[in-house]
């Protein structure tokens, strides 16, 4: 049966210039190279310059990535952006990366979920384009997260970066229930408002006035997201009538070495079907998902016409998970 399906047709990604090694964290609190290597996998992460705003990486990440659909701003009807580090309070992100691109119609606004922020986001924008309210989408993830890291706290400031990743959208027609349909098959997203405590931060507008800073319950948020993020990834192969051993590539938040080996091994996946980055960008909260996709089809390991998971845990908590053939 012919309907409209959503397909991936560009991806793009830009990390700042500014790299921060481990070695240089150790200058600035008590941690080590070994230490955060060995509990995270992480060993730089990047930094936005002076004056470089959510939005401009934001652009920089929808600029590549419509070079890679072959489109240009002119095709564009919606951008979703999915930050938790934005430009103002308001107007949303989105309306200054529209600006920045050029693009003069449709609407753009913001996704506030934390790290799960892309998998929202895309899960919205899904929804829109098959309903045919919009043509063309960029969705996409955009954090300066080090603005809003306590540099004193060892526990937090080493796990994080700033980076942007964006996708092209586009609703074709398509048979969804043929065997090797391309386009997102299925997504699944959930919150849990009641651990809201384990992962926040401690200002905000209404609150405080002020920007705060990231506070975090490692421990728990770890047990919490190989659990919840299992149980998304359960479902969304439950929708498609699909099996782990489908599953092509394994694209996962990059928050931590340990959670992707955890959650891989849960799930049963081999690790040579993992898209893992985390190394030289860190946790980048939102942007974390299509940093990685980018990466990987970039450098050839993902290919046209193969079965992508993808899935995130973060503050809220918010976690999901969806499936596309590329
Ligand atoms: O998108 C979701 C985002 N969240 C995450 O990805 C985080 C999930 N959690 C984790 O990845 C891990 O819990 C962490 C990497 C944050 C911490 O690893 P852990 O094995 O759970 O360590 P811990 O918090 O239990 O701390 C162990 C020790 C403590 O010392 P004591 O009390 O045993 O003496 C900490 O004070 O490690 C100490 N520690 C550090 N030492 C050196 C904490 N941070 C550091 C550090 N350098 N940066």
């Amino acid at each position: 049966m012919t309907q409209l399906i959503t397909h991936i047709i560009g991806t793009g990604s830009y990390l700042p210039e500014k790299c921060l090694s481990n070695h240089d964290l150790s200058q600035i609190v008590e941690t080590s190279d070994s230490w955060i290597k060995a509990r995270t996998g992480i060993e730089t992460r990047h930094i936005a310059a002076e004056g470089e705003v959510t939005s401009d990486l934001a652009t920089e990440a929808a600029r590549r990535a419509l070079d890679a659909a072959g489109l240009t701003a002119d095709d564009i009807d919606l951008i979703l952006v999915a930050t938790t580090t934005p430009d103002k309070t308001f107007p949303a992100t989105a309306a200054y990366v529209q600006a920045k691109l050029g693009v003069t119609k449709g609407a753009a606004f913001d996704i506030q979920a934390v790290c799960s922020g892309f998998v929202f986001g895309l899960a919205t924008a899904d929804s829109l384009l098959k309903q045919g309210l919009f043509k063309t989408a960029l969705v996409i993830g955009a954090e300066t997260f080090s603005r809003i890291l306590d540099w004193t706290d060892r526990a937090t400031c080493v796990l994080f970066g700033d980076g942007s990743g964006a996708v092209v959208l586009q609703a074709c027609d398509g048979d969804k229930s043929a065997k090797e349909a391309r386009g997102i098959l299925a997504h699944h997203i959930r919150t849990d408002g009641e651990k809201a405590d384990l992962l926040y931060v401690d200002g905000g507008v209404s609150s405080t006035q002020t920007i705060g800073h990231v506070h975090m319950n490692g421990p728990k948020v770890f047990k919490y997201a190989v659990m919840n993020i299992s149980s998304a990834v359960m479902e969304v192969l439950r929708q498609a009538d699909l099996t782990i051993e489908d599953i092509d590539w394994f694209v996962p938040h990059q928050a931590n070495q340990r959670i992707l080996d955890g959650v891989a091994k849960k799930l049963g996946i081999n690790e040579s079907k993992v898209v893992s980055t985390v190394s030289r960008h860190a946790n980048t909260s939102a942007a974390s998902i299509p940093l990685a996709l980018d990466t990987a089809i970039r450098d050839g390991r993902i290919k046209s016409g193969q079965l992508i998971l993808i899935e995130a845990m973060g503050g809220g908590f918010t976690w999901g998970a969806s499936l596309f053939r590329i």
